[in-house]
């Protein structure tokens, strides 16, 4: 069951994966992507896709698994929170909507990243929109809330006024910002058992690119394992997959953009995501991104928020 899980959630991610992995992928077919995205599905993007590495099936695979574990997990987290308290006695029809409305939300991005694996097999191009990087970043930490709140880890935010659209595809940075937190996380409760747990993530503009960096007071990383960690299937963790890293890595160069890992002076770890930008002019308004849900529901009875919680973060331990 868990191990069920666990491969339906690396879907999402896996999309991009695809296209950034497998030759072919994002060439054959060059027409725009879906109606109300109305990027310009363009031959930059295309020319993008090009430049993207090859991996493997095994690593397209296990990425995909790795991406689609989080929104499955949560759908049925939910579905069992809502189960629990239509049985629990007279019910507030405002709070079923409102668990029914995040198990939407959840199923609707686990089938936007199978979309995106569809359109990657197809030969389809990646996106190319003009995004707001604040919404995004906004959504993936509401993404991984309930986990961070189960590990006692506090996750911060700063994005710098006018900040600049970024250009690619807002949901396949959405993920790599998913991954990123999510190895913060693990990172930050290795180390600190009782100390003071955080993760913050600061968007700026640099260079005519918005900069995205997402740091932890972790364990780190020694200085000669710093490029291995984006090699797939490397993994410090009891376990962990390996993938995360390496394919963000993937997602974030067929997007145009460059990701490295800094160490941090003190302690712990930055990543940093580079993400191109265009003119304000071509700016195209509004979220692209189906709505990130509030989070897991807490059971009504039974005390096992806790439990429900880490069960239900994008995060396997
Ligand atoms: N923030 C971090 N702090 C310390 N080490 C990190 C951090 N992020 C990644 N690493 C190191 O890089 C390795 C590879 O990370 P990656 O996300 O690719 O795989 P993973 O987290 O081990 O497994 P998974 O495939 O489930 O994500 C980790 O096992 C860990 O050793
Ligand atoms: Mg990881």
């Amino acid at each position: 069951m868990r191990w069920l899980s666990f491969l339906l959630v690396g879907v999402s991610s896996g999309v991009a994966f695809a296209a950034a992995i497998v030759p072919g992928f994002g060439r054959r077919r060059s027409h725009s992507g879906g109606p109300t995205e109305s990027v310009q599905s363009s031959n930059h993007a295309r020319e993008i896709a090009h430049l993207s590495p090859a991996p493997g099936m095994n690593e397209l695979a296990g990425s995909i698994a790795h991406e689609l574990n989080q929104p499955l997990t949560a759908i049925t987290s939910n579905a069992q929170a809502a189960r629990e308290y239509l049985a629990s006695g007279p019910c507030d029809p405002a709070e079923v909507r409102e668990i029914l409305d995040d198990i939407v939300a959840d199923a609707s991005r686990a089938s936007e990243i199978v979309r995106r694996v569809r359109a990657l097999i197809l030969g389809e191009a990646p996106s190319a929109i003009h995004f707001n990087v604040g919404e995004v970043v906004d959504q993936a930490i509401a993404l991984v809330d309930a986990n961070a709140r189960a590990r006692s880890v506090l996750v911060s935010r700063e994005v710098a006024d006018s900040l600049p659209r970024a250009v690619g595809d807002p949901m396949e940075i959405q993920l790599v910002l998913l991954n990123l937190l999510s190895n913060a996380l693990d990172a930050v409760e290795s180390v600190r058992p009782h100390g003071e747990r955080s993760a913050s993530i600061l968007a700026q503009e640099r260079n005519g690119m918005v900069v995205v960096s997402v740091r932890d007071n972790g364990c780190g990383v020694e200085p000669g394992q710093l490029e291995r960690i984006f090699q797939p299937f490397y993994s410090s963790k009891h376990k962990g997959m390996g993938l995360g890293l390496s394919f963000s890595r993937a997602l974030v160069e067929r997007n145009g953009g460059r990701l490295s890992a800094i160490r941090n002076s003190n302690t712990g770890m930055t990543f940093e995501l580079s993400l191109r930008t265009e003119d304000a002019s071509q700016d195209l308004r509004g979220s692209v991104l189906p709505l990130a849900p509030r989070g897991i529901h807490p059971l009504h009875h039974g005390g096992k928020n806790d439990e429900r919680n880490a069960a239900n973060g994008m995060y396997r331990r």
